[in-house]
């Protein structure tokens, strides 16, 4: 070989060299920081607090003041801070399958550390007024029913339907859950900052969901005496069954906008999604402590 050949292939293994040194350097560093960056959006979990309706999250989008809405199919989720601590609010939309879908996006998509179902609900419980609030220490899916065979002609028996626990497979084993609790330490939380809510009483109560408005005096008593629920809406269990499924903390709250055995008179969705979201705001700030 002549010294200019081997100059060339000298020169040209140089290139190759400097090459793909560069490109692995650069590949190298893309990946390094991609992981970064994927494990600080890992790291900041965020408190997530749901509504079903603009009334139940604008209380909670005022005090973020600044936030990010982002859209992912029929579900819109807003981003921001309360008190320092990374918030998603989210608006589930209406009923169980709404917010079961709405709850697995958010999962999936913001890896929430807790999440707060709150929002309005009509009164089982005769001794709770329009405003109160009730901390849903347990969630039962009261639309999950089944009825004995009856004959042609034989009519319908609403008040002998029922009802049916719902099948989690937990570890490969199948569990029946008749209902669901929020998490003891975000009940305990809620409960420490209910001196702070002024618009009515605060308790502890069971919470019924379904894709249902029952204003059937006898129905609602029913129950109340046959669930034990203090109050009725559309999303709780959903949204804690899907919890439950991906091991996420969860905690239900909701102030009573209606009542059919208070004597109230009052249907206003609107101010108990208000005063709801207020009282949202305040458990989150305690949850950032
Ligand atoms: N029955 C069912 N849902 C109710 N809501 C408020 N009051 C009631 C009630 N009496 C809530 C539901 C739903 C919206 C229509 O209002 O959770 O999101």
């Amino acid at each position: 070989m002549s010294n200019l050949m081997r100059l060339k292939v000298f020169a040209a293994t140089l290139i190759c060299a400097l090459v793909l040194a560069g490109c692995s350097t650069a590949t190298g560093e893309t990946n390094d920081s991609k992981e970064d960056e994927q494990n600080e959006q890992n790291d900041v979990q965020p408190i997530a607090v749901q509504g079903a309706m603009d009334v139940e999250i604008s209380a909670l989008l005022d005090e973020m003041k600044d936030y990010k809405e982002e859209q992912h199919g029929n579900y819109t989720f807003y981003t921001g801070k309360i008190a320092d601590t990374p918030v998603v609010v989210s608006r589930t939309e209406v009923g169980m399958v709404h917010a079961a879908a709405s709850t697995t996006v958010l999962i999936e998509k913001y890896n929430p550390k807790a999440i707060i179902n709150q929002g309005t609900a009509g009164g089982h419980d005769p001794d709770l007024h329009v405003f109160d609030t009730v901390i849903g220490t347990e969630v039962m899916n009261i639309g999950n029913m089944r009825t004995e065979h009856l004959d042609d002609e034989q009519g319908m028996k609403p008040d002998k339907w029922l009802f049916m626990s719902t099948g989690m497979r937990e570890d490969g084993e199948e569990v029946e859950y008749e209902s669901f609790e929020s998490d003891p330490e975000l009940v305990k939380i809620a409960l420490s900052v209910a001196d702070q809510y002024k618009y009515g009483e605060v308790v502890e109560g069971k919470v019924g969901s379904a894709d249902f408005w029952n204003r059937e005096i006898d129905r609602i008593q029913w129950f109340h005496e046959n669930a034990g629920t203090s109050v009725e809406e559309m999303e709780a269990a959903s949204v804690a069954q899907v919890a439950k499924g991906f091991n996420v903390p969860y905690l239900s709250v909701r102030t009573v906008s209606n009542s059919e055995v208070s004597e109230d008179n009052i249907e206003d969705l609107e101010t108990a999604g208000q005063y709801g979201a207020e009282y949202a705001v305040d458990i989150v700030k305690a949850m950032s402590k």
